[in-house]
């Protein structure tokens, strides 16, 4: 079989998103970091998403946007090798600066109320905090995350930075 020549900017990906979120503000303006920072998808977990003005740069049109009803369904329709990594303030995390991106990830953040429950975080490959003794907004929390990842592969992302 002939091997493949093609060069790809990058053989990772990534999606992120939030479990039972309380703001569809918060998926706009997560949506349109998404897009920007190069996610190839986002998702909710729980509650479903309506349309609002964060998204100033009507992502909708450029990435999709993937629902599902429980963790359950999300974890059984995971991309083949692809590692969930929760985002929280918890014992368990790691520092984000120390945190070495999977290739393929799927970033997972909580609900603005309550963060994300200990059976998530029990079933996440690896969960990444960020620094300060109190939580970010949770779109802030997911930008940064984002922001880390481009800048750790940033020779995989070249023309993104
Ligand atoms: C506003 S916070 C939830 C705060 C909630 N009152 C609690 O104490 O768990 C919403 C989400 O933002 C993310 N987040 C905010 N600050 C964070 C931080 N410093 N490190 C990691 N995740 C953070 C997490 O995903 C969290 O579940």
């Amino acid at each position: 079989m002939a091997r493949l020549k093609q060069q790809y900017e990058t053989d990772g990906y990534f999606g992120i998103g939030i479990l039972n979120t309380n703001s569809a503000f918060n998926i706009g303006t997560l949506w349109r970091s998404a897009y920007i920072f190069g996610a190839s998808f986002i998702f909710t977990i729980d509650k479903k998403y309506k349309k609002q003005a964060s998204d100033v740069t009507r992502a909708w049109t450029k990435i999709p946007l993937y629902h599902y009803e429980t963790f359950s369904e999300f974890c059984k329709l995971l991309p083949y090798s692809t590692r969930i990594v929760g985002v929280e303030m918890s014992q368990q995390s790691i520092l984000v600066v120390e945190f070495e991106h999977p290739l393929r990830s799927v970033y997972l953040l909580g609900c603005e109320s309550v963060g994300l429950p200990v059976n998530v975080l029990d079933s996440c490959h690896s969960i990444i905090s960020l620094p300060g003794n109190f939580s970010l907004n949770v779109s802030v929390a997911g930008s940064i995350v984002m922001y880390d990842r481009l800048c750790k592969l940033k020779t995989r992302y070249p023309n993104r930075l």
